[in-house]
């Protein structure tokens, strides 16, 4: 069993794993654990919100597949002999305000989930991965949020077309797994942060999209709500290191939380920001704007009790210098991007 500090039990060594949307943001940092552990990658992705850049510290020892994940004619060419699946494509929803994105990502993720899924099952691959999401729970669920119930409840209102298309995906992944089909992880990760997240403009997560308001040439910071909304960062290096534990021990159907339970107020976030990159600029907090649901936090009691002990070890301070120093506007007018948080 892996250990707390991430330790290699040996299961993945020779494992032919498949990795649809590994050049995503937390995909690439799956990958390069799987490759650290000796696995023989594939990647398969379409590059609509990916890129091969992400994979340049492991790309010789990758096998790279540019292609549609919902393809029955690909798969069938790349899914036979894979021993497990770890499903890291999907539709992320950041920050958009319209009102059709609760159609658009419903549709699009549970397209794409539950076509990795048919696909895996046809094609006899024993293990996967299906990545779900926090967003699953309901608004008014305790804070840390652990693994409740959801009968009788709505998905996170603010992201209710992609809640409720990750809330399908693990009920059919549940049986799936209960007609004895597959063996199936299940992660639902909270927010999950670090310097590979660049997606720009509409749609960015929060924290790039607040640094590149801090780097523009904007004369004050624009906080969407009241600023004191709470979120839970887990840096991409110890999300992969949950995903990939969980499914080397816990493929048994059952949803884990992949997270942390350190709440930082939004109005703190963007002071700390400020204050790595160097600027001042007076905060205005934006209430006509959606702020999502008031606090979030994980219980990740069940992971730590399935991952002898996990918890997540990059130091918060340390990842955000990282994203700050790795922010190309920054760059252009600092020093360059030097990797301060270990690739693995
Ligand atoms: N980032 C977070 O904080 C977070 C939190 C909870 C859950 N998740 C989930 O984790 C997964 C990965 O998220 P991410 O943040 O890395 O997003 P991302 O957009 O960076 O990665 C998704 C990857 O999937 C690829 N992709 C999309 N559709 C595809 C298709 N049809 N065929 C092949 N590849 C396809 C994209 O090109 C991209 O490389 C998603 O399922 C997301 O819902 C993310």
């Amino acid at each position: 069993m892996p250990d707390a500090a991430g330790g290699d039990s040996g299961f993945w060594r020779g494992k032919k794993v498949l990795v649809p949307g590994g050049a995503g943001f937390i995909g690439s940092h799956v990958v390069d654990l799987l490759v650290a552990r000796g696995a023989e990658v594939t990647v398969l992705d379409d590059l609509s919100s990916g890129s091969w850049q992400r994979l340049a510290g492991c790309v010789d020892a990758v096998r790279t597949i540019h292609g549609d994940a919902t393809d029955p004619d690909l798969a069938a060419k790349v899914f036979p002999g894979m021993d497990v699946v770890m499903n890291l494509a999907g539709r992320a929803p950041g920050l958009t305000p319209d009102e059709d994105r609760h159609d658009r990502l419903y549709q699009e993720n549970l397209r794409l989930g539950n076509a990795v899924l048919d696909a895996m099952i046809r094609h006899r691959v024993p293990r996967m991965l299906v990545v779900s999401s926090s967003c699953v729970y309901p608004d008014d669920a305790p804070v840390p949020t652990p693994e409740m119930p959801l009968d009788g409840t709505e998905p996170e209102s603010a992201n209710r077309g992609y809640g409720l298309a990750k809330r399908r995906i693990e009920e059919t992944a549940i049986a799936a797994a209960r007609r004895g089909d597959v063996e199936i992880a299940i992660a639902r990760p909270f927010n999950v942060y670090g310097a590979r997240d660049d997606r720009r403009g509409p749609g960015a997560h929060v924290i790039p999209s607040l640094l590149e308001k801090i780097l523009s040439k904007d004369e004050e910071v624009v906080v969407w709500g009241s600023g004191s909304q709470t979120r839970a960062f887990i840096h991409g290096t110890d999300a992969a290191r949950g995903l990939v534990d969980l499914t080397e021990i816990h493929a048994l159907a059952e949803p884990v939380n992949v997270g942390s339970p350190r709440e930082i107020r939004l109005r703190d976030l963007a002071m700390d920001l400020m204050r790595l990159a160097g600027v001042e600029k007076p905060l205005r907090f934006d209430r006509s704007k959606p702020e999502g649901a008031t606090r979030k936090a994980a219980d990740i009691s069940l992971l730590r009790g399935i991952a002898g002990g996990f918890a997540p070890s990059v130091d918060w301070e340390v990842g955000l210098e990282e994203i700050v120093r790795c922010h190309p506007d920054y760059r252009a007018s600092k020093r360059g991007c030097n990797q301060t948080v270990p690739r693995l």
